[in-house]
């Protein structure tokens, strides 16, 4: 296995030994401030715009290019400089050459792990696991520091609920609150207690706001998003980014009703300097500003720039209108020297707080240590192990017993590239273990028939599956790895249909033909369409894209290693069709039930329309997902029982107590995410029929049962008003203790 080659290899390096590395003084916050103030006034006009301007070498021509501005004072950061040596080169002239020795930051994506690749924050969102979460964070900030990147272009926070927006893999899928510990973990991950600790980086909350609802799932799209869906949806992970303390937040390509998110003064500055009080800086999307001219906001590139620093943009990325136009915009008064200063203000402040100016240089002998070293894999497989969703077990065909005769086919069996998934720049396949390397290790490889059958997802050609009826020919049970190759999801790869690309669909068909048993392992950047082909397999495990340790992880929980326990971040719709559908919606005035639909097959010939009972569902669809939010199988059972509330009414300023007893009635032990959720039953503006408001892992052995308790304040049962305001309405609530969002106890009480 590739892992032991790192394990002889590597030297084991004590986190104790970086400790030292950490400045010894931290300045507090007004001696930054005054930093600040102090640099800001000896800076030029060009100097403060140079600041606010971020190119990538490859695009400007070059390091040598580079070298240029930055000795002139007229640059504030780089994004995709690769190299601790080239990181230093650089910076070592915005040190020594430039007037001021302002230090440069040094950008790029790190999404779901730097060399180490975890699964991707689609699937991290799944784990429901904040710590691994948070560690995975760190652990990604340790390696691209090495490299000498000190920000990350990450978490992204958009709140997804359509599987055919590519991007949906980036996120932490449809749920608000998801989102938010998502944010919350990511930040404190790659931000570590100290910003200036050279082994953590800045984070960027993005982007701001509203990307995920792009009309129709295709990116770059337009938005239209209430005032009450903004501030009870699409902000609330973007606060929580703040609150956590998010150095950086990045605007959104989209437009929102009419207006693009890079020029969205409210948003920016009044939502979230004003309001959520952040003091970091804002940097756009790339080109963003520049694209508000195709948007039909801008008039030219000079109107751009002036409606992007007038919206509270502060650094630009990629395109130029700020390097180009600020002066003669200021000129022409069409923009405010305070709106520049505090631009840069916030820009400083941020290098000051990354320690920059102290100790700007990366320690060139890092990386060699650091990257993909054993203890990162092993975060990495255990993440990628919590972030598997098994939705189906018919007959308890897994956990498979080691040695059993097992076919092993389909495109992403084998793939190291491909398992990675989207968003990995500097992942390298040959440190992937694949489900096959695992496979083999674990099982024994006298015991696996591997026979691919498709080349890759899109395969249309079947000329490999003769081989696979061989595999299955010597085989017990058949394990096909299907889904979608990395290239797939991600930024601006959206689809119109979520069934199996490729041949896929055939392959699951010949495997299902031969009466063996057959496990289906889906890596996928989005929910695919299973409705079509999940018959066909006895169980399920929903794998999203694993990453670096996808064979490891997927191994130890098909041969019973580990049990399950990863819950769906998102609805599985049962066909592109029936989407947007997410757990959230509101009740409609026509309630759907199972008593009012009728299937589109069983309705008479020539049947007489009328108006009574008709409810909101689709004739072929009826009003359920596929899967619901929340859901996830384990290989024991667990019983909810005995819901109980601390008082049938709770007063604003009081919690209440939820309490349910959750019992592991199966024969292995099992950990659970016991979800809390409630329902506003009655209130000014309409809430969703249920909302995400906690959950918590419980881990029983067999037969064993343990209460699970929810404090829940009064304050989490408001919801903002579509100006922002936030209110907290007395009246009647359900309350639900939940294996998932469609299933559970229920309760009802009053808040007064
Ligand atoms: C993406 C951002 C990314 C940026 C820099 C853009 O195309 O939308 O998410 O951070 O590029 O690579």
């Amino acid at each position: 296995m590739k892992s032991l080659k790192h394990l002889t290899v590597i030297v084991i390096i004590l986190l104790g030994g970086w400790a030292c590395q950490e400045r010894e003084h931290h300045d507090t916050n007004s001696e930054v401030e005054d930093k600040v103030a102090q640099l800001l006034s000896e800076m030029t006009l060009d100097e403060k715009i140079g600041q606010m301007s971020q190119v990538d070498p490859g695009v400007f021509g070059g390091l040598e290019n580079l070298k240029k501005v930055v000795r002139n004072g007229q640059l504030g950061s780089v994004l995709n400089l690769i190299g601790a040596k080239e990181v230093n080169e650089l910076q070592r002239v915005a040190i020594e050459e430039s007037r001021l020795g302002i230090p440069l930051i040094i950008g790029r994506d790190v999404i779901h792990g730097y060399r180490t690749i975890f699964p991707i924050p689609l699937g991290m969102a799944a784990s429901w696991n904040e710590d691994l979460v948070r560690e995975s964070a760190a652990i990604a900030a340790k390696e691209a520091a090495s490299m000498g990147i000190n920000w990350t272009f990450a978490p992204m926070i958009d709140v997804s609920r359509d599987p055919r927006w590519g991007r949906i893999a980036e996120s932490a899928g449809e749920d608000p609150l998801l989102n938010s510990m998502v944010a919350r973990a990511m930040v404190q991950g790659y931000q570590g207690d100290d910003l200036s600790d050279p082994l953590t980086i800045a984070a960027c909350a993005k982007h701001f706001v509203g990307y995920g609802a792009a009309e129709g799932g295709r990116d770059y799209n337009t938005t239209v998003i209430s005032d009450l869906q903004l501030h009870n949806v699409y902000l609330p992970p973007f606060k929580e980014a703040v609150k956590a303390g998010a150095a950086t937040v990045m605007t959104a390509f989209n437009e929102i009703n009419g207006i693009p998110a890079s020029g969205h003064q409210r948003n920016i500055r009044e939502i979230l300097k004003d309001d959520y009080g952040f003091d970091g800086f804002v940097v756009s999307d790339w080109a963003s500003i520049q694209e508000m001219i195709p948007h039909g906001f801008a008039r030219d590139l000079k109107h751009a720039g002036e409606l992007g620093l007038a919206a509270g943009v502060d650094m630009e990325m990629s395109s130029r209108s700020y390097n180009d136009h600020l002066k003669e915009l200021l000129d022409e008064g069409k923009v405010k020297m305070e709106w520049i200063d505090d631009a840069v203000a916030r820009i400083l402040r941020i290098k000051f707080r990354m320690g920059l100016f102290d100790n700007p240089y990366v320690d060139e002998s890092l990386a060699d240590s650091l990257l993909v070293h054993p203890q990162h894999l092993e975060i990495a497989r255990k993440l990628a192990e919590e972030s598997v969703v098994m939705l189906k077990n018919e007959n308890n065909v897994l956990p498979l017993k080691k040695g059993t005769k097992v076919a092993l086919i389909g495109p992403l069996a084998d793939q190291p590239y491909e398992q990675l998934g989207t968003w990995i720049f500097d992942g390298d396949e040959n440190d992937s273990q694949t489900v096959l390397e695992a496979f083999n290790e674990f099982n024994g490889s006298e015991n696996v028939s591997f026979a691919e059958g498709l080349e890759y997802s899109r395969d249309k050609s079947t000329n490999g599956f003769a081989q696979v009826e061989k595999a299955i020919a010597q085989s017990d049970v058949v394990v096909a790895v299907v889904g979608e190759e990395a290239i797939l999801s991600g930024e601006a790869k959206s689809l119109a249909e979520l069934d199996f690309v490729g041949a896929q669909a055939e392959l699951l068909e010949l495997a299902a033909s031969k009466g063996k048993p057959v496990v289906m392992v889906v890596m996928s950047g989005r929910p695919a369409g299973l409705y079509k082909t999940q018959h066909l397999a006895s169980s399920i495990l929903y794998a999203w894209h694993p990453g670096t340790m996808a064979g490891p992880a997927l191994a130890n929980l098909i041969f019973g290693e580990t049990a399950p326990v990863g819950k769906l971040p998102v609805t599985f719709p049962k066909g592109e069709g029936q989407v947007p559908v997410y757990y959230a919606h509101k009740m409609s005035g026509r309630p759907a039930d199972a008593s009012t639909w009728t299937h589109i097959d069983d309705i008479p010939v020539q049947a007489v329309q009328h108006s009574l009972g008709n409810t909101n569902h689709t004739l072929d669809y009826g009003f359920t997902p596929l899967y619901p939010f929340g859901f996830g199988l384990s290989y024991t059972s667990f019983e909810y029982s005995d819901l109980r509330l601390s008082s049938e009414a709770v007063s604003e300023g009081e919690n209440l107590m939820v309490t349910a007893t959750i019992s592991n009635t199966g024969d292995v032990e099992g950990t659970e995410i016991v979800q809390l959720y409630t329902r506003d039953l009655v209130a000014s503006y309409t809430r969703p029929v249920r909302e995400l408001k906690n959950y918590q892992r419980v881990t029983l052995a067999p037969g064993e049962s343990k209460e699970v308790s929810f404090e829940l304040e009064a304050r989490q049962l408001g919801f903002y008003h579509p100006d922002g305001k936030f209110v907290v309405e007395p009246g009647q609530f359900h309350v639900w203790v939940a294996p998932n969002a469609a299933e559970g106890l229920q309760a009802e009480f009053e808040l007064k």
